[in-house]
């Protein structure tokens, strides 16, 4: 196996990270590399925010807090799980060294076809993954979190961002202060057919 092989199998999500704060140059260098992922029509569709400072990590929390203590209201969780829940997720939030979201420029489509949406998602999504990877081979840790996804509108509100882009993931960034677990990897033989 060559070096290339072994960095992408040691990409690992981590999500324990020191105090220590990311150099700026060092989050130029894998935020410009996440920008040469392929993109469907070379629509380069993604937007970032970068979420640094307390006053912005802050209403990144309450946009999503607030929406997570709607639905979990709504599913008719108890008041005392609702509030242990926040509470964690305002301390990840403000415990990251840098938060980067990722959203979809919303008019980066050719025609209005479901199909061209799922090609722009898919473009950020590697976009996502090149991110992940530029973080990794910068030593850092990075994990994806999903929760964007769950409170779009409130997102864009609270950072005052665009109508047009959708937030659909953010990353967590930092030096690690973890090792990640082990992880089960499913054998090729389960998830490939040869024809
Ligand atoms: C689309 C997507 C959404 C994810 N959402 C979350 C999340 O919300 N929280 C989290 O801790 N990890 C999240 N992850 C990270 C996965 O849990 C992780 O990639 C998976 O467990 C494999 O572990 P590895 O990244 O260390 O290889 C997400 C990953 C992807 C690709």
């Amino acid at each position: 196996m060559n070096d290339y092989h072994h960095f992408l199998r040691t990409r690992r999500s981590i999500r324990r990270f020191k105090p220590d704060p990311v150099p700026a140059s060092v989050m130029e260098r894998i935020l410009t590399t996440a920008t040469f992922a392929p993109s469907a029509h070379n629509l380069q569709p993604w937007r970032f925010v970068h979420v640094e400072s307390s006053g912005a990590k802050k209403k990144l929390g309450k946009a999503l807090t607030g929406k997570m203590r709607m639905d979990m209201e709504a599913e008719g969780a108890e008041q005392a799980q609702i509030e242990k829940r926040i509470d964690i997720s305002i301390r990840r939030i403000s415990e990251a060294p840098v938060i980067m979201l990722l959203c979809r420029n919303e008019r980066a489509i050719r025609k209005k076809e479901s199909e061209e949406t799922i090609m722009g998602i898919q473009s950020v999504a590697l976009a996502g993954l090149q991110l992940l990877l530029a973080a990794h081979a910068e030593g850092l840790g990075a994990n994806w979190i999903c929760w964007p996804l769950y409170a779009q509108q409130e997102i864009q509100n609270a950072l005052e961002l665009p109508k047009t882009w959708g937030p659909q993931a953010m990353f967590f960034l930092g030096y690690a202060d973890e090792e990640a677990s082990e992880k089960e990897q499913e054998p090729l033989d389960k998830i490939l057919v040869s024809l």
